[in-house]
């Protein structure tokens, strides 16, 4: 996830580019830059890190024009670095292009072009725009834009400009969010309203598909084939604080919204549709050593842990490999057995977990291969791992993990699905049938967002928005559910809560089960439906307070709960994915309702990079 801003009018365009890529920056920070159009060239500055270094090199070196583009870039394709940083160009540096998403078919793109006699300058995917537009450019930039994206799949927004059009911005979406700004006499892109609400309120949102062609004094929308788009200016009414959560009251809130785009985007480029594989080449795990592979070593912390454990039911269900999880912070102070052949999953959202950085170096030194599963692309967990695949969530500001850990499990059931395949433990048409319901998650996480109206009255109730405690069951795929439900609740609304395996309850929690004690129960359809209902009966016995999480369409389960929330019918193993979504919402909903201050828990930091 980046950000984009361009400017076309009498105002300085960095100066514009800058305050808007500011308003941006949680979409991510690794590195920046701008480039202008100006004198009849083009003229850039990059810089690695945070935005004030950029600001710091624009006061040296400020850069004039009437219209310019800028970025801010969260790594996908290529480490953080200046020669990666956007805006990108072509060979003869006179059309660049900033970009914000991921261009699938890039590689092919890539060796096509290099045949072609094009050099690439960095590792980007974002690049091969560049050359395209170039090699389609015949005098017109927006017809040269139009024909290059017909050869692209993947996600973009971009906006490009070229020496040539001192009047012209150039920009098309798909897949990544991107509106115009109309000011007089002025024009604007952004990624996001928030970059431009100090100037304008005047927002055309762009769909899909869609080429803008942006002069100051008008513009003209047409699809990639140049059939006309008409789109309605539509006019913001938030105020400036509510805009960088893009009108949500936290984060948290914007961040579990965000949940099914995410899940798109940690599947993108990995499975293509009625695929019957998963590529996963950046894991850089040969097809020999996952066939030869006779233990994976999960290690984590947190909710990180949390999506471990799911990958441990997963990965030993269907790949059949025997998994140990370990809690980061444990594993590096006991003399952890690493036989030949082990494969080390480290789980990270932030990659610069202390302990979690820790137990892999341990690991190595005993001879593991290490492929961690990370969101922030060139940290440190990232740079010391043989491997990696990157989550693809974006920035989670949040301190309380939301959609890093939806896509950690999904991240999971990808490798499970590739390694089981390649070890000859799951068949191509298993491995397809698996796809297509991975592939139909996101509408499931949609529709719970939009149902959520009832876990919002639920969370206003004072059985629940009152209690002092509270207990969270569920049974094999969904024990980490309810670790992972409980975890939510307790850091962000300081009640309380404990999560537990249902097997378990008789073990100990049921002597807590009062009239006062709310006890979640994750009860999806699947193999332990009827071991749960017996809990739950177990529960009601007692007098406590149940609230199920349940399949919709299950009428049955009302019998025996207080409170049900209803999930979309999914595929078991996958059901985590789109139980941890309600379950986020509820501790949402009461720790708002509490008054608490739900993105900066008191205690908590996003990442604990001391032991
Ligand atoms: C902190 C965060 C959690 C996170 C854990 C592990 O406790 O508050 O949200 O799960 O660290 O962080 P990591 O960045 O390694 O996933």
């Amino acid at each position: 996830m980046c950000g984009i801003v361009g400017y076309i009018g009498d105002k300085s365009p960095t100066e514009v580019i800058m305050s808007g890529l500011h308003r941006l920056e949680y979409r991510g920070y690794d590195s920046a830059g701008v480039a202008v159009v100006n004198n009849g060239g083009l003229q850039c500055i990059k810089s690695l890190g945070k935005l004030k270094i950029m600001d710091q090199k624009l006061a040296e070196q400020p850069l004039d024009g009437k219209l310019g583009i800028g970025h801010t870039r969260w790594a996908t394709h290529g480490v953080p670095s200046e020669v990666n940083s956007h805006p990108h160009f072509d060979m003869q540096k006179e059309i660049a292009v900033v970009h914000n998403g991921i261009i699938e078919n890039y590689q092919e793109l890539r060796d096509q072009l290099t045949a072609e006699g094009v050099t690439f300058r960095s590792q980007t995917d974002t690049e091969t725009i560049a050359h395209l537009v170039r090699k389609y450019y015949q005098g017109d930039l927006f017809a040269a834009v139009k024909r290059a994206l017909q050869d692209v799949t993947g996600a973009y927004a971009i906006g490009v400009i070229s020496k040539d059009n001192p009047d012209l911005i150039v920009a098309a979406r798909h897949g990544s969010p991107l509106i115009v700004g109309l000011g007089d006499d002025e024009a604007y892109i952004a990624s996001d309203v928030p970059a431009i609400m100090k100037y304008t309120r005047k927002v055309l949102y762009i769909d899909n598909g869609q080429v803008c062609e942006i002069r100051r004094d008008g513009y003209k929308i047409e699809d990639v084939h140049g059939n006309p788009v008409q789109l309605e200016v539509k006019t913001v009414d938030w105020d400036d604080a509510a805009a960088e959560k893009e009108g949500y009251p936290h984060f948290m809130l914007k961040e579990i919204h965000q949940q099914p785009d995410v899940i798109r985007n940690t599947l993108r480029g990995r499975v293509d549709e009625g695929s019957e594989e998963v590529k996963l080449p950046d894991m850089n795990i040969s097809v020999e050593e996952l066939k030869a592979c006779q233990k994976i070593v999960i290690v984590a912390c947190g909710t990180a842990w949390h999506a471990g454990m799911v990958g441990k039911y997963l990965i030993e269900k269907f790949a059949k490999v025997p998994v140990e999880l370990d809690l980061a912070s444990e594993y590096r102070y006991r003399d952890p057995i690493v036989p030949e052949h082990t494969i080390m999953i480290p789980v990270s959202q932030s990659g610069e977990t202390a302990d979690t950085l820790e137990a892999i170096r341990i690991a190595k030194r005993l001879g593991a291969k290490v492929a961690s599963i990370v969101n922030v692309v060139g940290s440190s967990v990232a740079r010391e791992s043989h491997g990696v695949v990157y989550q693809q969530a974006g920035p989670e500001i949040g301190v309380a993990s939301t959609k890093a850990y939806t896509s950690q499990c999904t991240a999971f059931a990808l490798f499970t699905i590739w390694m089981a395949e390649a070890r000859g433990v799951m068949s191509k048409a298993q491995a397809k049938e698996m796809i297509a319901h991975l592939r139909a998650i996101p509408d499931k996480l949609q529709w719970v967002i939009d149902h959520k109206q009832h876990i919002i009255d639920l969370a206003a109730l004072p059985k629940y928005r009152d209690a002092q405690s509270a207990l969270y069951l569920g049974r094999n795929y969904n024990f980490p559910s309810a670790l992972e439900g409980a975890l939510k609740l307790k850091e962000i609304s300081y009640i309380h809560a404990e999560g537990y395996a249902a097997g378990e309850m008789k073990h100990g929690p049921i002597a807590l089960v009062t009239d006062e004690l709310p006890v979640v129960c994750v009860a999806v359809e699947g193999d332990t439906y009827d071991k749960m209902v017996s809990n739950i009966q177990e529960i009601r016995a007692r007098r406590g307070i149940v609230l199920s999480v349940a399949t919709e369409g299950d009428e049955g389960i009302k019998q025996h709960s207080e409170d049900v929330i209803y999930v979309p019918s999914c595929h078991e193993p996958f059901s985590p994915i789109v139980v941890a979504v309600p379950l986020q919402l509820f501790a949402y909903y009461v720790a708002a309702n509490r008054g608490c201050d739900v993105d900066q828990p008191r205690n908590l930091a996003k990442s604990v990079t001391v032991e």
